[in-house]
């Protein structure tokens, strides 16, 4: 009822009574994320939540951050930040945090050790995933550890499901962001064939 009396001007034509004016402050405010103005280490306790402590993930859909290139994760937050990368957990995680807050963020997290995957590879879908990284040049941009670098994320011993549903996502253009580069990429790539990239990117091993 407030809500609909409160209507922006845009939508009433009329002038805002005052009480409404501080009322539409405080409904912004509440959309501010939980970690938007806390210190560092307790932002690091709330985002471990779901990043895990040390930035290794351990939960389905959730992306490790830890030894990602600083750059990458600082555009990935601004974009959710800004709403235009699409997540429902995500994006209202990153509401009201400052440039500041997100660099610092993003150095905290590439400073930290990634963990090696569980599990052991497949021999066949490696070999497959190797083939296609090699026809598509994901390392050209990735390098060729695919410990990524400047804005471009890294990709060895991320989470399999994660790097499978990041893919499809850029595929069906449901990630959002302002950069293109993996739609246009991925366009003709199949279902097929992204689970056996992210089955060798997740157990990427030089040797
Ligand atoms: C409630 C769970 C949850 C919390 C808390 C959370 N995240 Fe996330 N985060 C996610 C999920 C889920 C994704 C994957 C979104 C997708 O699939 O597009 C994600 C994605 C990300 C990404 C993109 C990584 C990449 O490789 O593209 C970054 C960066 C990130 N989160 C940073 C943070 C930071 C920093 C915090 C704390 C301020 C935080 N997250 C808190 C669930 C969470
Ligand atoms: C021309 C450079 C380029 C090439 C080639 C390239 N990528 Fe990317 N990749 C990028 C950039 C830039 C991003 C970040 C885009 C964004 O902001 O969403 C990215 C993001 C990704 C992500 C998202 C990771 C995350 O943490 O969310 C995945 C997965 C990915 N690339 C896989 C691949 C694979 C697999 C290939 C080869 C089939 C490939 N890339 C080839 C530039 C490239």
């Amino acid at each position: 009822m407030l809500r609909q009396a409160c209507a922006p001007p845009w939508r009433r034509a009329l002038v805002l009574p005052l009480a409404c004016v501080g009322l539409l402050a405080a409904e912004a405010q509440s959309q501010e994320g939980p970690a938007a103005g806390l210190p560092l280490e307790e932002q690091v306790q709330l985002c471990g939540g779901c990043h895990g402590e040390d930035g290794n993930a351990v939960e389905e859909g959730v992306p490790s951050l830890a030894g990602q290139p600083a750059l990458a994760l600082t555009n990935q937050l601004i974009y959710f930040r800004e709403r235009l990368r699409r997540n429902e957990i995500m994006t209202p995680q990153a509401q009201g945090l400052s440039d500041e807050e997100i660099q610092a963020l993003a150095s905290h997290y590439a400073e930290q050790p990634l963990s090696p995957p569980d599990g052991k590879p497949d021999e066949a879908l490696m070999e497959r995933g190797r083939e296609l990284a090699r026809e598509h040049r994901c390392a050209s941009c990735h390098r060729s550890d695919f410990s990524g670098q400047q804005q471009m994320p890294r990709l060895a011993h991320q989470r399999e499901d994660y790097l499978a549903q990041a893919m499809r996502d850029y595929r069906e253009r449901t990630r959002g962001g302002p950069d293109t580069t993996m739609v246009d990429i991925l366009r003709n790539v199949d279902d097929e064939e992204i689970d056996a990239l992210a089955h060798f990117l997740a157990h990427f091993d030089r040797g």
